[in-house]
């Protein structure tokens, strides 16, 4: 059976631990004669839409690591630039590739893709999803404090945007208590909200910040402004600018709590300069361990 990773749904609980089980051990044998290589021979599409730095770096390196070649496509470069369908695409690509990572705009593209193609579909970010990222948030929260349970995490900003709805799933997976702090015009899904996804995770959505982060463990935070949604961007500084994170707001937490961002970071509007550099800061740590992630992420769906 060919397994996906669309939503990040199709990762319950049981396969969960597995994967934080095995980034512990793809980190922990990185470089050494330890190091598998389930990619041998195998090549890997990167189907990219949108810009990044992490997520193409991070699965270029991880595919090298585990054995495979990557081959990187700028969208805009390809036949589906130029209006071929994605179900040609996807028909014909799987017959070259042992995998495909995308990063596109509509989660129905992704979905589209799956349905046709004969190889895995690994999503890289749509505007509706970030799985790779919400799964290394939570693997970067066990590394900290060696466990899920009685942890809870804040969110800052747009409810509604890819990380909030990942990790709104994600969270509920791992066994977190999740919080999110945004305004009534961005505010969480209420399907998504209301979805256990099968884990025993809480998630509530507050429209005050300082509610929000009250005893939180780890605070989380994205850009205002996600890709894609450059037109907002006035209306969404404007009514999101009480929920930057900034040091008068990381005071409120538990003290100690750890900062997180998926990265890039508009410093200055959703989070301040000093709580980046901060102590409790730990987003490059996070952005590290999309490497050991991912490869566990493909080292279980491409075989
Ligand atoms: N966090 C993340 O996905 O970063 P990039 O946009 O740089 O890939
Ligand atoms: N919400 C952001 C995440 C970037 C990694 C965006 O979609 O632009």
């Amino acid at each position: 059976m060919i397994r996906h990773l669309l939503t990040g749904e199709e990762i319950g609980k049981v396969e969960f631990e597995k994967l934080i089980d095995l980034s512990r051990e793809m980190k922990a044998t990185r470089g050494t004669a330890k190091a598998v290589k389930p990619l041998a021979d195998k090549s890997i599409g990167m189907i990219f839409a949108k810009s990044s730095t992490r997520t193409r770096v991070s699965f270029e390196v991880g595919i090298h690591e585990l054995g495979g070649q990557a081959i990187y496509l700028d969208q805009s470069k390809t036949q589906m630039g130029r209006g071929e369908t994605v179900p040609d695409t996807a028909r014909v690509l799987s017959r070259y590739l042992g995998g495909i990572v995308i990063r596109t705009y509509k989660q129905s593209d992704i979905e589209e893709l799956a349905q046709y193609s004969s190889c895995p579909i690994i999503n890289a970010l749509t505007d509706d999803y970030h799985p790779c990222q919400a799964l290394t948030d939570m693997f970067t929260i066990y590394e900290k404090v060696g466990k899920f349970e009685g942890i809870k995490m804040a969110y800052l900003g747009d409810g509604a945007s890819n990380m909030a709805n990942s990790l709104m799933m994600a969270s509920r997976i791992a066994g977190i208590h999740f919080e999110i702090g945004a305004p009534e015009e961005y505010k969480p899904s209420d399907a998504i909200l209301n979805n256990t996804f099968g884990g025993s995770g809480t998630v509530s959505w507050t429209k005050d910040p300082a509610e929000a982060v009250k005893d939180a463990d780890f605070i989380y935070t994205d850009v205002w402004v996600s890709m894609g949604f450059e037109e907002e961007a006035k209306e969404r500084m404007r009514i999101l600018d009480p929920y930057r994170l900034d040091m008068a707001t990381l005071l409120k937490a538990k003290p100690g709590a750890m900062v997180m961002h998926c990265l890039p970071a508009h410093r200055g509007e959703e989070i301040t300069d000093d709580v980046m550099e901060s102590p409790n800061s730990i987003v490059f740590d996070e952005a590290e361990n999309r490497l050991h992630v991912q490869k566990a992420i493909m080292a279980t769906l491409i075989k």
